[in-house]
């Protein structure tokens, strides 16, 4: 096991009506005008905007707001945001949403105390040492963002979709998550969020750092348990419990514990990455069509953990072949994202001629001749994976 430092300081608030206790935490954590941030309206429909609206008033917290981030945010929304907020004299950010809301309020945060272009801290220009306070009230768990200090931004005139990580000073303050507020995502946004913090899992398990039993297990366990309440939620998307099980599963995925002592990959993110930026897919999906390539791809040149994998997670039996092993593991995980509606090729996902060169050329001019961990990708490398989605 690698040495490790693990900083987690979020206040997880968990459980029905729990949007009624955001005026008050905010308080607790010494905010006194907070900007709500949100997206494309799905929280307007809902009432949950009003609701927390209510809740900061009857805290004598003063709010602003900023709407309309689109899935894959961009830099535009975060040099508006940053502007209202100096303009409001704002001291904590509150965004109400996904991973696209969180990450562009997180980048907002980063970027009113910089004097330069927040744009630096995603190309390594600056580090992050200070930012306003962050806090999330989550509607869909999927990116891991409301436990993470992660944020990832899209360049409009580049193209580039890169992420920053600064878990000291963007690892949210409270993040409030009801189950409940999950009922009304469409059934293809639940399956995409899924995908993502199952991946978020793998990205750590698929490691040859030896001896990590603990992450081991922590990862197959938490997989087991998405893919079991993945199908109760199918079933019954109303399903309270599992609908529970599901979120907290999306925050174990990517707040740090299960990599814990672990080289992690982050290969199929990458490539992802660039698929989204270029293509504007969900990230979701564009993961259930890269992954399954990447570990055919692995399969043939480092089965170990794929094949470990697949047994462990998926019940393929064992064998001597870990090579079978591993492709017997593709096609299961296949079955699974086909079963919750999610593409595994790029026709599926609506692009019938990726311009593959294109893709890992920028993959690479963003992230280095050599991509990933488990095994080092070349842009040959990449240019099979991305072919192998095909
Ligand atoms: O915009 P609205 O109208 O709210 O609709 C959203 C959006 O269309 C909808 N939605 C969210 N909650 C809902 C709902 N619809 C009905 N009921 C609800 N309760 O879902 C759509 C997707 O929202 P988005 O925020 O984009 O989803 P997600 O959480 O999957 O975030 C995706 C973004 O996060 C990045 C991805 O690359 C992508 O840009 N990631 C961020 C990470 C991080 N910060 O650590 C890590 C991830 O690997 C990922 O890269
Ligand atoms: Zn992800």
């Amino acid at each position: 096991m690698n040495n490790f430092v693990f900083y987690s300081p979020t206040e997880f608030v968990f459980g029905r009506e729990t949007e009624m206790q955001a005026g008050a935490l905010a308080r607790k954590h010494g905010a006194r005008k907070v900007m709500i941030v949100y997206g494309g309206g799905s929280v307007v429909r809902s009432g949950l905007l009003d609701r927390v609206k209510q809740s900061l008033q009857e805290a004598g917290i003063e709010f602003c707001e900023m709407g309309g981030i689109q899935p894959n945010p961009v830099d535009t929304k975060v040099y508006e945001g940053i502007d209202i907020c100096r303009r409001e004299q704002v001291d904590m950010m509150l965004p109400v949403g996904g991973g696209s809301v969180i990450d562009t309020a997180k980048a907002i945060a980063a970027g009113v105390l910089y004097e330069g272009d927040f744009w630096d801290f995603f190309i390594g220009k600056a580090q992050v040492t200070k930012a306003l306070k962050v806090a999330v009230v989550l509607t869909i768990p999927a990116a891991g963002s409301e436990g993470s200090g992660n944020s990832v931004i899209t360049k409009t005139d580049t193209l580039q979709k890169l992420s920053l990580r600064a878990p000291e000073v963007l690892r949210p303050v409270f993040s409030i998550m009801n189950p409940e507020l999950t009922f009304t995502l469409p059934p293809f946004q639940t399956a995409c969020g899924i995908a993502d913090m199952m991946v978020h899992i793998m990205e750590r398990y698929f490691t040859n750092t030896p001896e990590v039993e603990i992450s081991d297990r922590l990862c197959e366990g938490t997989l087991m348990a998405i893919i079991k309440m993945a199908y109760c939620v199918k079933q019954n998307p109303n399903d309270y419990n599992a609908r529970a099980n599901v979120m907290w599963c999306g925050n174990i995925a990517h707040n740090g514990t299960c990599g814990i002592g672990c080289e992690e990959d982050w290969a199929s993110h990458f490539l992802e990455h660039e698929v989204s930026a270029i293509y504007n897919v969900t990230h979701g999906a564009g993961l259930s069509v890269i992954v399954p390539a990447w570990m055919t791809f692995m399969a043939e040149h480092n089965p170990k953990k794929i094949a470990q994998f697949a047994t462990r997670v998926l019940g393929v039996p064992e064998s001597e072949d870990l090579e079978e092993m591993a492709l017997a593991g593709v096609s299961r995980l296949k079955f699974f994202f086909r079963y919750m509606g999610l593409p595994v090729n790029f026709k599926e996902l609506g692009i019938e001629n990726p311009d593959i060169d294109r893709l890992a050329d920028s993959l690479h001019r963003n992230k280095g001749e050599f991509v990933g961990n488990y095994v080092k990708l070349t842009k040959q490398d990449s240019k099979e994976i991305y072919r192998l989605a095909l």
